[in-house]
């Protein structure tokens, strides 16, 4: 379908949104890694409106840095007080003059929309010659929306609101979406006469409709094949609700092109997530922010990964991930916690219960068990024994341990930074390192042990224990009898 592209595309935007109940302006709320307004934005964008433009107002500082981040090439237009959808447009045209060829005036809080559906509404407009075509839907309760009156024919005559209206027209189920194209010329014209003799006292964009007829200019309407799409968020229980459909409108474009999404039910994604074909993302999964999924990896159960790389064929399980880079071939979890700066070479491992932070590991490196690796670089082929520590901290400042290629670090060393593992080193079980372990050498710091023989029947006499050495100590007293 070839759309004419738009003059602009104006977004009201300027309403406070009571019912979120928010400290937070209802257009900053998010869903899918993206504010609503930005939503909005994104597929206005799509359109390649010559403008773009937002209403703001309530909450304007807070709006206007939102926006000037995520959509500099947005134009916000300031509308003061809020007197309604009619002055909101009508303070846009005084700003910016009147914009000659076809404006499409949009919400804020309309998630759901598609690029498709606004597409379809500038094709009608366009093809049927109008002066204004708005997108109106079939909805099984209309309460709360404008109603679309039309003639014996089907021609639109006007929109009526909810508390203007009669309950004859109550009774109508068609509702006017509040989404318009309109011919830029006669908008400009037209939403100058828009009284605010009504039951709110306001300006109502929707009289403009009812002017343009009156004018003898051609007035249509486009039904949308959905209405789920055009319902905007009001309220959290609607946020949710319109959360979990753009969810699943984004794990079925997943789906389709060659990603397995084994529960799309608890799975969670924003939608600036890349996956590639042939991954596998299993139950109970949250994918955030810039994450990248390379083919064939597996991720999840359990898992929630923010802004971070998975490479191919990896596998992450139970595991949460901040800016964290995952190389291929890698196994991360059951139950790992990897925070920025974690970069996980080819085929190394970060396993149960281990966390890493601002961490370098190289190809083939294996942290399995109950460990801490923080500030730290490990070359190739390094192998990290359970509950090691990378005493990163000494309670002022930060510092650095390396690991060279090829180490063996101990189960239950302490690595007290900055300290250096050399190559081909090893370290003892149970040691403190404070010291550079040299290429090839080992490591030990640990107290020797030393037995008090009997101790336990002199100190815990009477106890099982003790009931359990004495067995044992008669029973090696007849083996040495014996032999
Ligand atoms: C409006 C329509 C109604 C339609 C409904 C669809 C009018 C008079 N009514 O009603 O027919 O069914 O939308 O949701 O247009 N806004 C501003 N400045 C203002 C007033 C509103 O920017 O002065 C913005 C709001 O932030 C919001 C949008 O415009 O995003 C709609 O405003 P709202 O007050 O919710 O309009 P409704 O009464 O719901
Ligand atoms: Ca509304």
């Amino acid at each position: 379908m070839s759309v004419p592209r738009p003059a602009a595309v104006i977004v009201l935007a300027a309403g406070e949104g009571t019912r979120m109940k928010s400290r937070t302006p209802k257009v900053l709320h998010e869903l899918c890694g993206r504010a609503l307004v930005d939503h909005m934005l994104a597929s206005a964008r799509d359109l390649g409106p010559e403008q773009l433009i937002v209403v703001v107002g309530h909450a304007l500082e807070r709006v206007t840095g939102h926006l000037s981040v995520t959509s500099p090439d947005a134009r916000a237009v300031v509308q003061r007080e809020q007197r309604g959808t009619g002055h909101a447009v009508r303070t846009v045209l005084e700003e910016v003059g009147t914009i000659s060829g076809t404006v499409l005036v949009t919400y804020g809080d309309v998630p759901l929309l598609r690029t498709q559906t606004m597409a379809e509404l500038l094709e009608r407009h366009a093809t049927e010659g109008n002066a204004v075509t708005v997108l109106t839907a079939e909805v099984p309760d209309p309460t709360g929306y404008g109603r679309i009156l039309r003639d014996e024919s089907g021609a639109v005559l006007a929109i009526v609101e909810e508390k203007d209206a009669t309950a004859e027209q109550r009774a109508i189920k068609e509702m006017n979406s509040g989404i318009y194209a309109f011919d830029g010329d006669l908008l400009a014209d037209a939403v100058k006469r828009v009284s605010t003799d009504n039951a709110q006292g306001e300006e109502y964009l929707t009289d403009v409709l009812g002017i343009l007829r009156g004018d003898g200019h051609r007035v249509g309407a486009c039904v949308a094949a959905d209405f789920v799409e055009v319902e905007g968020v009001n309220d959290r229980v609607q946020l949710a609700a319109a959360r979990k459909l753009l969810n699943r409108r984004l794990l079925e474009r997943h789906m389709r092109a060659g990603v397995t999404v084994v529960d799309p039910d608890s799975t969670w994604i924003d939608v600036g997530v890349r996956i590639e074909p042939d991954a596998v993302i299993h139950p109970g999964t949250q994918l955030h922010g810039d994450t990248v999924i390379e083919p064939g990896a597996e991720v999840g159960p359990a898992t929630t990964l923010t802004d971070t790389f998975v490479g191919e064929g990896a596998v992450v399980r139970n595991a949460v991930c901040d800016n964290a880079q995952i190389g291929p071939q890698v196994s991360v979890g059951p139950y790992a916690y990897l925070r920025p700066g974690t970069v996980l070479g080819r085929g190394s491992k970060a396993g149960t219960f281990v966390e890493m932070k601002n961490a370098k590991v190289g190809e083939r490196s294996k942290v399995p068990h109950l460990s801490y690796v923080g500030d730290a670089t490990l070359g190739d082929d390094v192998n990290i024994g359970a509950s090691t520590v990378f005493v990163n901290y000494d309670g002022v400042e930060k510092n650095h341990t390396t690991v060279g290629d090829g180490a063996f670090v101990g189960c239950d060393t302490m690595l007290v930074a900055p300290v250096t593992v050399s190559p081909g080193a090893y370290t003892a079980a149970g040691s403190v390192i404070t010291d550079q372990v040299p290429p090839g050498a080992i490591g030990v710091a640990r107290a020797r042990q030393r037995n008090i023989e009997k101790w336990v029947l002199r100190r815990r006499a009477g106890t099982k224990s003790a009931a359990a050495a004495e067995r044992a100590l008669a029973e090696q007293e007849q083996q040495e009898k014996n032999q």
